[in-house]
């Protein structure tokens, strides 16, 4: 009997040792089976435990054994069976095991965890010098960011802009025309200049937003101080230069006392924020119908700062826009009297001056979608 219980014994701990020579000497039926089972659940238990190739293993194993419904439960519920003595002593051992039981599948829990945790590190590992992914990201195009950007300097200058009702694309001859003091001969008004609607007579696609304001003095007291963006449609044959249609913005403002002092201060102030500094300027005399006395705004090149180049043509200028003061013709024209109002108006192209400042040498570029082109911007 001694024999068997060293060999059984002799995978245990030290305690268990001590345990089971301080019981030898009450070798008591009941109590030596009931030992004798517990002992041989540990060696499964351990044998199971050693054998563990997971946390999932462990977890199991636990089950197994120490659950409620585990095979330690069971047996401990025989304890109720023995003398008060023998349960002291197989209900130590009990507990003893149970807690050894414990100790080593913490310590192959914790072993496996950290096992899986490095191979999931190094495995989720983020390698930081990989490039990004490319999300491509809409944008803007070239000319409506140019536009908006227009639009927001006059806003920022007292300017609203023009409800589009009163800036219609299709448009009369009345309002491109005969409103803005343009003789009824005059060449802009050829079929080679202007496309007509056909079958619609006296009903033009606009050649230039200049009808809207005779819409917004129609429906507007002064003081007005709008600018009207949007597209106008001319019968030109298309080149680099020139498009079927484009854009322009239209600038007017109408009170008391306003003069071409104000035209100029307004209209550098608008250079100097749309090229990002002040550049030397020029309002050079010109001729339009509707405003008296007209000029031509140039700005010096913005390439070769006024030596002459290819972009201005050697003459070291650029223009950017037309404008003057409202011609008394179209003031009374809408109803507004000449001797208490005056104002000025302005007429500039999106597309050139999105030319000028992008170095686009093409007025196509707008119009073909090359995303090669548009994404540049
Ligand atoms: N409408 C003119 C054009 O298309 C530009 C223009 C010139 C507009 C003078 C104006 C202006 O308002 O005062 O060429």
């Amino acid at each position: 009997m001694r024999k068997v219980i060293i060999i059984l014994f002799s995978n245990y701990p030290l305690q268990l040792y001590i345990l089971t020579f301080s019981r030898y000497h009450f070798p008591k039926g009941e109590r030596i089976e009931m030992k004798t089972q517990l002992e041989n659940i540990y060696s499964s238990a351990k044998a199971d435990i050693e054998n563990a190739k997971s946390i999932n293993d462990i977890d199991e194993i636990r089950l197994k054994y120490l659950s409620r419904k585990g095979e330690f439960n069971s047996i401990k519920k025989g304890l109720k069976d023995l003398s008060d003595e023998d349960k002291r002593i197989v209900g130590a051992l009990a507990n003893q095991i149970t807690q050894d039981l414990e100790a080593l599948l913490k310590e192959k829990h914790d072993l496996f965890y950290q096992k899986e945790l490095n191979e999931k590190l190094q495995k989720d590992r983020i390698d930081i010098t990989l490039s990004g992914k490319y999300i491509p990201q809409g944008k803007a195009h070239l000319l409506t960011s140019t536009t908006n950007e227009i639009v927001s300097i006059f806003q920022n200058l007292g300017f609203s802009v023009i409800s589009p009702e009163l800036s219609p694309e299709v448009e009369t001859e009345y309002y491109n025309f005969d409103m803005l003091n343009v003789p009824k001969d005059h060449p802009a008004r050829d079929v080679q200049d202007t496309f007509y609607v056909k079958g619609m007579p006296g009903v033009v696609l606009r050649s230039q937003t200049s009808g809207a304001q005779i819409h917004v003095m129609e429906n507007q007291k002064p003081p007005i101080k709008v600018v009207a963006p949007g597209r106008v449609y001319r019968n030109e044959n298309i080149n680099a230069r020139k498009n079927n249609f484009f854009h322009q913005i239209e600038g007017l403002y109408i009170d008391k006392d306003i003069t071409f002092g104000d035209l100029k201060g307004v209209l550098n102030e608008f250079i100097r924020l749309y090229f990002g500094a002040a550049r030397p300027t020029r309002f050079r005399s010109s001729f339009f119908p509707f405003t008296e006395p007209s000029a031509e705004l140039d700005v010096q090149c913005i390439m070769c700062h006024g030596e002459g180049c290819r972009i201005c043509g050697g003459t070291g200028w650029l223009e950017i826009l037309g404008c003057g003061m409202v011609d008394v013709n179209v003031l009374n024209g809408v109803g507004i009297d000449p001797d208490v109002y005056s104002g000025f108006a302005f007429g500039m192209g999106v597309e050139r001056l999105a030319m000028l400042k992008y170095a686009v040498d093409d007025i196509r570029l707008f119009f073909n979608n090359d995303k090669r082109f548009l994404e540049q911007f």
